[in-house]
């Protein structure tokens, strides 16, 4: 329930992405927010209102001249009562009309009457995406501080496949959690390592770590929330990429460092969050290795760069943070690492804890002692452990 007490107002614009705002609805209600539905009359042809206000709990408003509003002005009042307002699916005509400061609907005056923030996501046809109006039309309202969510690339209702469908419902609420989250690292750059490495032995065959990604993707998007630009580095991992990180995929541990050295020199935070494989085959064999009778073949392997101490040892380092899974002894061991890798904070998890789960329990080590967190959720938790490296940010820089 990450959106309890949230007031929002959705706008509905005239789009066949209007089929999915049922499902935002839906998702909405069920983080905990209050949603008051106001639509467009073109929106009203796509999907009857009545769907909203079931799934809502509150009658849709779209005509400007509602009976039902006392004072006739439905547009201050949507807005008073709202902490955001959301317009998905909006289309091209919206887009401009809100460029314009044009209100000739209850939708549209609402978004000229609002005192609250507004975020629109997107949703047409490519080449109207694409048109120079629209994209004139998005820069205004970019500078006019509007939030642009999307739009994503994919198939098209209209048959073609290109940039124009609005983000998925999912996707949405994610945002919306986002915004609500206090901007700790506004204008700040962070590079995060995620996931396990893969070290090759034969095409077929390889060395890895235990590792899903959700603790490196938690942390990733919760600093994507509070304001960060975020670069995550990921091994292998089937993870969705949160909204706003950019992602580079990498495979071994010699990549992961490559991509890692490429871009740490430009952060004010490196968190190696990875299971980086400490040893790699000395070489990898270009066929498949076959069973020849002769016994199993021995591997020589080779140690693997770390990638957190390398960070650490730049003349200006970002601040650096690493984590420790252990299976016994965590405060010694993570203690150790912290020293050995000269970072300022190492964030324990017992191995029991941390590994393929949806939550997990941190310990944070750093020249203050031991913080335990409260077990809870990766992104709880990563949101804590984001709150943790702003205050030590303040106090370094
Ligand atoms: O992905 P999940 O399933 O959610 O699991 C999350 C996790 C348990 C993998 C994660 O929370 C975690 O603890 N990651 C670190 C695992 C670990 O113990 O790493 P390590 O002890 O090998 O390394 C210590 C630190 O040095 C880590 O920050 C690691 O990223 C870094 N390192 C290690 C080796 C290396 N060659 N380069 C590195 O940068």
């Amino acid at each position: 329930m990450e959106l309890t007490g949230k007031r929002i107002a959705l706008g509905i614009t005239g789009g066949i992405a209007a089929y999915k705002s049922p499902e935002l609805v839906r998702l909405l209600i069920k983080e905990g927010a209050t949603v008051q539905v106001v639509m467009t009359e073109a929106a009203t042809r796509f999907i009857a209102p009545v769907t909203f206000q079931a799934l809502s709990g509150k009658p849709v408003f779209s005509d400007q001249w509602d009976s039902r509003v006392a004072n006739n002005m439905a547009h201050i009042d949507l807005s008073r009562d709202a902490d955001v307002i959301l317009v998905a699916p909006a289309s091209a005509d919206f887009l401009a009309k809100l460029a314009h400061g044009l209100a000739d609907d209850l939708l549209s005056t609402l978004a000229l009457a609002r005192d609250c923030p507004l975020l629109v996501a997107p949703a047409m046809n490519r080449q109207m995406w694409e048109n120079v109006a629209t994209q004139r039309n998005v820069a205004t309202l970019d500078g006019d501080g509007i939030a642009i969510l999307g739009p994503a690339c994919g198939d098209q209702a209209c048959g073609e496949i290109g940039l124009g469908r609005m983000i998925e419902p999912e996707a949405l609420v994610a945002a919306l959690i986002a915004f609500f989250q206090p901007k700790r690292l506004s204008g700040k750059k962070v590079l995060l390592t995620a996931g396990p490495t893969f070290e090759a032995i034969d095409p077929v065959r390889g060395i890895t770590n235990l590792s899903s990604g959700k603790m490196g993707f938690a942390v990733a998007r919760a600093a994507q929330e509070a304001g960060a630009e975020v670069i995550l580095i990921s091994g292998p991992a089937n993870q969705p990429t949160p909204l706003g990180v950019t992602r580079i995929d990498v495979v071994s541990g010699l990549e992961m460092h490559s991509a890692v050295m490429k871009h740490a020199a430009r952060q004010d935070v490196f968190i190696g969050i990875a299971a980086v494989a400490d040893y790699r085959p000395k070489t990898v064999a270009e066929h498949k290795i076959k069973k020849d009778g002769q016994g199993a073949p021995a591997i020589e392997l080779v140690q693997n760069p770390d990638i957190l101490a390398d960070v650490a040892a730049l003349p200006v380092p970002p601040l650096c943070v690493g984590f420790a899974a252990e299976s016994t002894n965590l405060a010694e061991y993570a203690e150790r690492k912290r020293k050995a890798k000269k970072v300022p904070l190492i964030v324990g998890n017992l191995i029991q804890d941390g590994f393929g789960g949806d939550n997990n329990t941190l310990t944070l080590f750093d020249d203050g002692g031991a913080t335990p967190l409260p077990a809870g959720s990766k992104i709880e938790l990563a949101r804590a452990l984001v709150a943790h490296i702003a205050t030590l940010l303040v106090k370094v820089r």
